[in-house]
């Protein structure tokens, strides 16, 4: 039996933090999962500091979160929502919830070209339902960005290692397989963007800390 108020949001801690937690109660500790989440995370937090400091927490939780919707725990808490069975919107659906932001939710929701293979399952509209704000765009792409280049063991990897064993595990009748096309662009897109973020915000800054 699952109890709601066990993962409810709490405003006042620290929401990175509070993810960290609860990805940990949900994936964790031995997961592979959990390990992937976990770099991910971390990858994340590489490009936190090209965003606007209110906007760096959202980014990292997000990173700890992206995959819960692959919980059993998460999945039997959903289903009366509608199993969907698709982890993005399963963990959005989750977290909504139990009064997690909405904004942290959506990015869940769409993290790495989720809509896509959404569509593919007949779910493109609840999982439209979940809208990132205009401004929130650049850290889904961040999102995006650090799940791909992170592998399932947490290695770093190319976004083209990545959709080689994404589509090598889950075959070539899959759901992302029949995505594949629709979803590339907008992957290649998200990672592209990051890095010119990157390179365009954090080198200067770590140029004037040396001479400084
Ligand atoms: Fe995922």
């Amino acid at each position: 039996m699952h109890h709601p108020e066990l993962h409810r949001f709490t405003p006042d801690a620290p929401l990175a933090q509070s993810a960290h937690h609860l990805a940990q109660e949900l994936l964790g500790p031995d997961g592979a999962r959990w390990i992937h989440s976990s770099a991910v995370a971390a990858r994340a937090g590489e490009a936190a500091g090209t965003f606007p400091v209110p906007q760096r927490p959202l980014l990292l939780a997000a990173g700890w979160l992206h995959d819960i919707g692959y919980s059993p725990t998460v999945q039997d808490a959903v289903a009366d929502s509608g199993p969907a069975r698709f982890h993005p919107l399963d963990g959005a659906r989750f977290l909504r919830a139990r009064g997690w932001p909405a904004e942290l939710a959506a990015l869940v929701a769409h993290h790495s070209g989720a809509v896509h293979v959404a569509a593919v399952l007949g779910l493109a509209g609840p999982v439209r339902a979940h809208v990132v704000p205009a401004g929130l765009h650049p850290v889904a792409d961040a999102l995006t960005w650090a799940d791909q280049t992170t592998g399932p063991a947490g290695q770093p990897w190319t976004l083209a290692q990545r959709l080689t064993d994404v589509l090598d595990r889950h075959g070539p009748d899959s759901p992302n397989a029949r995505a594949h096309a629709a979803r590339l662009p907008d992957l290649v897109g998200a990672v592209e963007r990051t890095e010119q973020r990157r390179r365009s915000l954090l080198r200067p800054a770590a140029r004037g800390a040396g001479t400084a």
